[in-house]
């Protein structure tokens, strides 16, 4: 779709001839190919002083994420090449979709009733097998209430949750709308909450910012989910955290070390894990598509983009 979006428009198209994920040295050595001047990149992609040097002709990338902690937004500016990225309400609505979805799994013990029936342990009903808890009435911690944070709010104050969150700055619409409790810290946030949601980007200062002091704020009953950044939480004190019952469980749709996963988290069956798809729903990617192609076609017929992060 957005390669005919571009052609449509005249311009010349080259697509990664592999499906799959580009290490460094090979997206360096695509661009060598050619006097590009323009690349759509991946979250996946490493865009850095690098690939800037190794493609001089190049004068913008649009990110295919809304995250664009892949590309080094400071060098970029520094030699005064155009980056984007590529918000949408689809994918604000997929993450908090995601996020709630987890979030309700994590209460109900879904997936680890599936995993027990599907390994056989079933024997017959009891009273007391697998007991979760209900969500209605319990508190969402949201740490960092932008775009996605908030429609998890929205989510989560109409299933009966009350929230509390933290951000740079309390915000009225959210505590109105939502009924809900600024705290200036995350510490509160997580002394406080039920089930905490992180939905920051990911920035020199959010890197480790659960870490395991602060996991040990949290209550033994409480649950962290991760639909952000992977390198927002700490995974090994996270799985120390997990394996000695000083949190209740976690769901992650991102990884420190992604695509690899701490093994550990792999073992507990208090986790819930999923591969980076919290924004993978098919509306949120044709909108992606239409943002970027966007932002690249008015680059090219020399128009600011809508999203652009530093030129
Ligand atoms: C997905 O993680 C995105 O940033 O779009």
């Amino acid at each position: 779709m957005g390669i005919k979006i571009l052609k449509d428009k005249g311009y010349e198209v080259d697509v990664n001839p592999q499906d799959k994920m580009l290490d460094q040295k090979q997206l360096i050595s695509y661009l060598k190919k050619k006097s590009y001047d323009v690349v759509l990149t991946l979250l996946t992609d490493k865009i850095d002083r690098k690939v800037f040097q190794a493609a001089p002709t190049v004068r913008m990338f649009a990110n295919y994420a809304t995250g664009f902690d892949n590309i080094d937004i400071t060098e970029a500016k520094k030699l005064g090449i155009t980056v984007t990225n590529a918000p949408a309400i689809s994918t604000s609505e997929a993450v908090a979709e995601h996020t709630i979805a987890m979030i309700l799994a994590m209460f109900t013990r879904i997936n680890e009733g599936d995993r027990f029936i599907r390994k056989g342990k079933y024997k017959g009903w009891s009273a007391m097998n697998l007991i979760g808890s209900n969500f209605a009435g319990k508190t969402l911690g949201l740490i960092g209430a932008g775009r996605i944070g908030e429609k998890v709010a929205f989510y989560a104050k109409n299933l009966g949750m009350k929230i509390v969150y933290t951000d740079m700055k309390p915000s009225d619409q959210i505590n109105k709308e939502y009924n809900a409790t600024f705290f200036p810290t995350p510490e509160e946030v997580l002394r406080y909450a039920d089930v905490v949601s992180l939905h920051v980007p990911l920035l020199e200062s959010t890197r480790h910012l659960i870490n395991e002091t602060r996991l040990k704020l949290m209550k033994p009953t409480s649950f962290l989910v991760n639909t952000s950044r992977g390198p927002v939480v700490d995974e090994k004190a996270l799985e120390k955290a997990l394996k000695n019952k000083v949190i209740a469980g976690a769901a992650l749709d991102v990884f420190e070390f992604e695509p690899k996963v701490v093994s550990g988290l792999l073992k507990l069956n208090n986790t819930i894990l999923t591969p980076h798809i919290a924004s993978a729903s098919m509306e949120a990617r044709i909108e992606m598509v239409q943002v970027a192609t966007g932002n690249i076609i008015d680059f090219l017929e020399g128009r600011t983009p809508k999203n652009i992060l530093t030129s």
